[in-house]
């Protein structure tokens, strides 16, 4: 070619049709090996971004977590001050191999110091009708090593417990929640050993006057407590109506019941 004509005396550089095809390839293959390159080259910058978010995540996630459950702790560090979880546990009557449950366990408050109490060949039964406290409560006895807890799903009206197979039963800080209390003591009893005990300790409504309706709902009283009690069967052996006082949020009562045969 030249000048821009083509001379016929060059016959490689003779703009044939073959000789387009092949050049066109030649640069396809190119843009092809380019973009293979690009493309990897994107999947192994996603893949990284992606580790390090899901890292950042895990990290974060396992932080709160440690945070939460630290927080925890401090809680019922402060709780146990004032709560006489000592003199809760004298009362369930309890020894080393014994099945106790703890309805309404929450986050295990007293699920973990029932664990120690009853031992390697004993059980601690935490029941709630909410999924999260009892994986938190799974977490917490899982980390203390604490094997004996086997953690149980209920419903509002039936705790799902084994029958006959229980030694006693704490309701601490739960009876309030109850929306049939009857039905559950019904589950209770038939849970419940001869003579097994059952605790039951709760927020007095005085305590909650002048706290507002939400603090009332938090509440219930003793005399009423105790009238379920004795016409679902249970024989009530102790009532104390001043049992403990939570600072800034008054008085709270304990009762004592032992299932008859
Ligand atoms: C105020 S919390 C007390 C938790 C724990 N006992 C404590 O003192 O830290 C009450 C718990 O009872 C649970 N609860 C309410 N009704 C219940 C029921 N019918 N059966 C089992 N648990 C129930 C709630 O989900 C909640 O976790």
């Amino acid at each position: 070619m030249a000048n821009g004509r083509y001379t016929g005396h060059q016959p490689s550089t003779k703009p044939t049709l073959a000789n387009i095809g092949l050049h066109l390839r030649t640069e396809t293959n190119a843009e092809i090996d380019q973009r293979k390159l690009r493309w990897r080259y994107r999947i192994r910058i996603s893949i990284f971004i992606f580790g390090v978010a899901v890292t950042l995540l895990v990290l974060s996630a396992a932080y709160d977590a440690i945070r939460t459950l630290a927080n925890l702790e401090q809680v019922e560090r402060v709780r146990d001050q004032w709560q006489r979880p000592g003199e809760i546990i004298q009362k369930l009557n309890l020894k080393e191999g014994s099945v106790v449950v703890d309805l309404g366990s929450g986050v295990g408050y007293f699920t973990l110091k029932l664990s120690r109490v009853v031992g390697k060949s004993g059980k601690v039964l935490p029941v709630d009708i909410k999924k999260f406290p009892l994986r938190v409560l799974r977490i917490r006895a899982f980390l203390e090593r604490e094997r004996n807890v086997d953690v149980i799903l209920g419903e509002p009206d039936d705790p799902h417990l084994p029958p006959a197979g229980v030694d006693a039963v704490l309701v601490l800080n739960t009876y309030h929640e109850l929306n049939h209390p009857a039905k559950i003591l019904d589950q209770l009893s038939r849970s419940l050993k001869p003579s097994g005990h059952l605790v039951i300790v709760d927020r007095s409504p005085s305590s909650a006057h002048g706290m507002g309706p939400e603090s009332e709902d938090h509440a219930v009283a003793s005399v009423e407590v105790e009238t379920t009690l004795r016409r679902q069967g249970f024989e009530v052996i102790q009532r104390d109506d001043h049992f403990t006082e939570q600072p800034g949020d008054g008085l709270w009562w304990i009762i004592v019941a032992r299932n008859l045969p």
